[in-house]
C-alpha cells in the first residue's frame, strides 16, 4: 500500500499566489522522484484556494503523485448553514479526501464526538474519503480511555464497508507544533495509541486492518522517516511543516525514498 502524507495547510497561505508558489517550489524539487509510486500526497488547502490547487497540481509533474483534500465539511448536504461547504460541493471541485475531527476543530470550535460522527457520514454519502483525527490532550492517567472513547465516538454505527473508506489519524494534541511546549511522539509511544485505535476498529468491523492508520504532531524531515518507515504506520499528516517549501519537498523526498 501506498504511503500516504496529508498536507494540513491550516489557515495558511495568505494569498492564492503563495499557495501558487509553494506548489511550484515542489513540482519543481520532485521531477526526479515524483515517478516513484510508493507514496501519494493530499493537499489540504483553506477552500477558497482548493479551485486554484487543483488547477496547478493538474498541470504539473505534482498530478501523478497527488490528491486534493478540505480541511473539514459540514453534516448537512444543503439547507440554512451559514458558512458552511457541503461534501457534494467538495467533489464538484475535484476534492477526494476531507479532514475530519482535527483536535483544533474539535477544542477552538467545539466540535463534539457526536458532530464528527455525522461529518464523517456526510463524508462517505459524497464519496469523500475522511482523514478522522483522534488524539489525547495530555497523556495523563486515562489517556488511552479517551482515546477509545473517541474512536468510538467517531465510527460507532458506521459498517465494516464504511470503515474500510476512512483514514484514521492518531494526532496526539500535545504534539501539534502550534501549541505550547510541542515536542512529537516518538514511534513507540504513537505505536501504543495506534494499537489502540485498531482494536476499536477491530471490534466495530470485525476486521483487521481495515483502514490506513497515520500518525501527525510535528512532522519533520528530522523524524518522518522514523514515523512512516514504521510498519504500524501508514503514513503521516503534517501541518506547520506543509507550508515550509524547502522542509515539506525534503519530507516528500525522504518519504519517497523508503522501502517498502
Ligand atoms: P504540526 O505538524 O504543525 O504539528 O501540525 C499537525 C497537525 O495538526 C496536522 O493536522
Amino acid at each position: 500500500m501506498k504511503k500516504l502524507i496529508i498536507a494540513n495547510w491550516k489557515l495558511n497561505p495568505q494569498s492564492s499566489a503563495e499557495a501558487v508558489d509553494i506548489l511550484d517550489f515542489l513540482s519543481s524539487s520532485i521531477q526526479d522522484f515524483a515517478v516513484k509510486d510508493n507514496f501519494a500526497v493530499i493537499f489540504c488547502p483553506p477552500y477558497v484556494f482548493i479551485p486554484k490547487v487543483a488547477s496547478t497540481v493538474e498541470s504539473s509533474p505534482l498530478r501523478s503523485i497527488s490528491h486534493i483534500g478540505a480541511q473539514d465539511l459540514a453534516a448537512q448536504d444543503s439547507g440554512a448553514f451559514t458558512g458552511e461547504v457541503s461534501g457534494s460541493m467538495l467533489t464538484r471541485f475535484g476534492v477526494q479526501y476531507v479532514i475530519v475531527g482535527h483536535s483544533e476543530r474539535r477544542y477552538k470550535m467545539g466540535e463534539t464526538d457526536e458532530a464528527i460522527h455525522e461529518k464523517i457520514k456526510a463524508a462517505l454519502r459524497n464519496e469523500l474519503v475522511p482523514i478522522v483525527c483522534i488524539g489525547e490532550a495530555d497523556r495523563d492517567g486515562n489517556w488511552n480511555d479517551f482515546i477509545r472513547g473517541q474512536c468510538e465516538g467517531a465510527f460507532m454505527g458506521l459498517t465494516g464497508a464504511e470503515l474500510a473508506q476512512c483514514i484514521v489519524a492518531y494526532e496526539p494534541v500535545w504534539a501539534i507544533s502550534s501549541n505550547p511546549n510541542a515536542k512529537p511522539d516518538t514511534p513507540d509511544s504513537a505505536v501504543e495509541a495506534v494499537r489502540i485505535i485498531r482494536s476499536v476498529l477491530r471490534r466495530i468491523s470485525g476486521e483487521d486492518n481495515i483502514c490506513p492508520v497515520l500518525y501527525g504532531g510535528s512532522v519533520s524531515s528530522s523524524n518522518v522517516v522514523d514515523f512512516v518507515g514504521h510498519p504500524e504506520f501508514d503514513g503521516a499528516l503534517v501541518g506547520g511543516a506543509s507550508v515550509k517549501k524547502e522542509e515539506f519537498a525534503k519530507i516528500l523526498r525522504l518519504v519517497s525514498e523508503i522501502k517498502s
